[in-house]
């Protein structure tokens, strides 16, 4: 076997929200291929990060009252946690806001600019003068300019499907302040991604790309490459362009150079040498997994400002379609949205490891997880198949013969024909058809449990002159199941570590020079692993209905719409304000904007965070009397529940106020 030099990412998730089941198509495919490639004796290397940049993480931090620093902090400790549980083994998992991403994205741009890629002009943005931030299209909405559709984002229309610029939409309002949004001059840079037209005219077809991927840049290659706008006007939570202060590079300028930057960090941890595998002139190869909707950046975008800089460009580019939930795109309110979290608490990972290796190919259609399939697959190859021949065995050779296994293997060609099909299932493997090479080792599963019902044991166990058949018989099955599980073992790590615990063995190597156990000592067989029980999959659907109604009282979802022209009476009515009595006020721990409010509203005290550090220290507010809202539900915050609001004036920062003067005014008192 050659021992191939092989670095592999996955696309950086984005630091603002939670691994769900549709990012986990792709790591999960990604680990599988690696796995695979670790197996077979190849030098392989998984790195990702977080993808940490960019608005939407900036404004949702400061929508928590935190820092992007503290979000992202946060973010990347759950991310890593529910890719562990999922198996996934990264290598190293870094963060886009790292001291590697930032020296290399200005190396990069540096040789960009110096062979004179970038070039730079002003253009003309929608501004939000309230938040004082230019607006990225998505943060704003308004009536489309051809079909008229109310509350479109600012780059196309649901209702219609015009493109058009957020400049053309009517009515236009920010999406952060509620605000008429005006135009207002800034100077870009731009990356003149047209000088690399030759250079992508041949990358694309040098078989880097799925032909589907290929035939597609084609087309874009064709209608001509426009320049790309690499920069974005602070306030923005990123990494600011050397030598052009107040203006950062766009997130999707470093993403991409977090997959070098994560390297890095792994090439000091454990002292590789990087050049390796990112100069010009490097043998390794370099794959990217991603998904479909991300091809552009990395078909076009990335290799050109790789061979820009001097770098090598990928080996391949491997995307893969999105998932689909019974049929459906991803549905919060149909409780399929499901967060790796959510599964997690329910179900075994590896469930779903298999279930998607069963149905993935090297292709970038959509794949669908339908739960009764799920169910159906997993309890019927795994469960019924698999996992069945060690049981169907084991107990023969734990009672009647002390754990050992026979001193003979009684089928060799059988055993040599299991072995054999290596080379199609590291075929499959190695081309991600997934799907066929599971379809090939179920068929070898067959085959076994055909054997095992040909002999039957539990008959020969009962004829006392039976005793070295019977023997040999349950070590053939032990041994077919020990190369379906070693076959298995990229999709079924745990599983398979367990087998190797069962069996007795250091480890599973990728079988294509297998020899049987033979007078081999195993341990007592364990079940490896149980049914799919339906219910827990009503469970998990329930649960993530359930986070939907948690959240949907938050800032987040209540932030995004603009502020209503005029409310109903009936609204307004609704309303309980009270008179509150601040009896404490605290200061919260890794928050810098929020303070803890105990308040007294006459028939009980409540505990309220309000946004208002930036104007009072806590003791200037005890005692003091403020206006709330009483009957507001209670908020999750990541402090503690809200209980109510405060309500302030003023435009923020250290012009808030609170309090109402003490003029015969009571805690309690309903203001109306
Ligand atoms: N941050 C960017 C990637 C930067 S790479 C330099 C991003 N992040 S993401 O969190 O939105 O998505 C991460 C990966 O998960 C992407 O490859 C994306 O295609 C994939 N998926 C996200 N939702 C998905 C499905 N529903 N189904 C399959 N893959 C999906 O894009
Ligand atoms: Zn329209």
């Amino acid at each position: 076997m050659s021992n191939r030099k092989i670095l592999v990412t996955s696309a950086l998730p984005y630091a603002n929200g939670p691994i769900h089941l549709g990012h986990l198509v792709e790591y999960i495919q990604t680990d599988i291929w690696v796995r695979f490639q670790k197996q077979r004796g190849n030098e392989c290397y998984y790195v990702c990060a977080d993808d940490t940049h960019g608005t939407p993480i900036m404004l949702k931090a400061d929508r928590e009252g935190i820092t992007p620093e503290e979000l992202i902090a946060q973010v990347s400790k759950e991310h890593t946690r529910d890719f562990k549980e999922f198996g996934v083994a990264f290598d190293n998992y870094h963060s886009t806001h790292s001291e590697e991403n930032k020296q290399f994205s200005a190396l990069i741009y540096k040789r960009l600019q110096d062979a004179g890629h970038i070039s730079s002009r002003t253009i003309t943005q929608a501004y939000d003068p309230v938040k004082q931030m230019f607006l990225p299209d998505r943060f704003i909405k308004g009536e489309c300019p051809k079909c008229g559709a109310a509350d479109q984002y600012g780059d196309n229309c649901e209702a219609c499907g015009a493109t058009y610029s957020p400049i053309e939409l009517k009515n236009a309002v920010s999406a952060i302040s509620g605000k008429k949004p005006i135009e207002k001059d800034s100077v870009h840079y731009f990356f003149n991604l047209a000088d690399f037209t030759d250079m992508l005219r041949g990358w694309i077809h040098a078989g880097h790309l799925q032909n589907e991927v290929r035939n597609k840049m084609a087309e874009w290659l064709e209608g001509g490459l426009q320049q790309w706008d690499i920069s974005r006007d602070a306030p923005y939570f990123g990494f600011e362009i050397p030598d052009a202060p107040g203006k950062y590079f766009y997130v999707w300028l470093d993403a991409p150079i977090g997959y070098m930057a994560s390297f890095k960090n792994l090439c000091e941890k454990q002292e590789l040498d990087f050049d390796a595998f990112w100069s010009k002139d490097s043998e390794t190869e370099l794959y990217h997994f991603i998904g479909k909707d991300i091809i552009y950046f990395h078909a076009l975008f990335w290799p050109a400002m790789l061979n820009g800089a001097g770098f090598r460009t990928p080996s391949a580019i491997f995307a893969h379609g999105f998932l689909t939930v019974n049929g459906e795109k991803m549905s919060k309110s149909r409780g399929t949205f499901i967060t790796a979290r959510t599964y997690l608490e329910y179900l075994n990972p590896e469930y779903l490891r298999y279930y998607f290796a069963a149905k993935l190919n090297a292709g970038v259609d959509d794949l669908d997880l339908n739960f009764d399939d799920f169910s159906q697959r997993v309890n019927a190859d795994l469960v019924g198949k698999v996992v069945n021949i060690a049981s169907r065995c084991s107990g023969f050779i734990t009672k009647r013969f002390a754990n050992a296994l026979a001193d003979r293997c009684s089928e060799p060609a059988m055993f040599q024909d299991f072995v054999n099909a290596n080379n199609r299932i590291a075929d499959y493997y190695e081309t991600r058809e997934f799907g066929k090479a599971m379809r090939e080792i179920m068929a070898l599963a067959d085959k076994a449990n055909q054997y095992i019902d040909d002999k039957k044991p539990w008959l020969i166990a009962k004829e006392s002159d039976k005793e070295q058949e019977l023997h040999e018989v349950c070590s053939m099955g032990i041994n077919l199941f020990r190369l379906l599980v070693a076959y298995l073992k990229p999709v079924i790590p745990v599983l398979a570590g367990n087998t190797e615990d069962f069996l007795n063995v250091s480890t599973l190597a990728w079988p294509e020079a297998a020899r049987p156990l033979l007078n081999h000592a195993v341990h007592e067989f364990k079940p490896l692993m149980t049914r799919v029980e339906a219910d827990k999959i009503e469970a998990i659907v329930a649960a993530s209905k359930e986070n939907l109604e948690k959240t949907a009282d938050k800032p987040k979802a209540k932030q995004f719409e603009p502020i209503a022209d005029t409310v109903e009476f009936e609204d307004f009515a609704k309303l309980d304000l009270r008179i509150a009595k601040i009896i404490k006020a605290e200061h919260v721990a890794g928050a810098d904007k929020l303070l803890q409010l105990t308040v007294d509203i006459g028939d009980e005290t409540r505990n309220i965070y309000a946004g208002i550090k930036s104007a009072y220290a806590p003791e200037e507010l005890e005692g003091q009397l403020t206006l709330v809202i009483a009957n507001l539900a209670p908020r999750k915050m990541r402090f503690g529940i809200s209980e109510g609001m405060v309500l302030a004036a003023g435009p923020g920062g250290k012009d808030i106020w609170v309090l109402k003067p003490d003029q015969g005014a009571v805690a309690g008192m309903r203001v109306k």
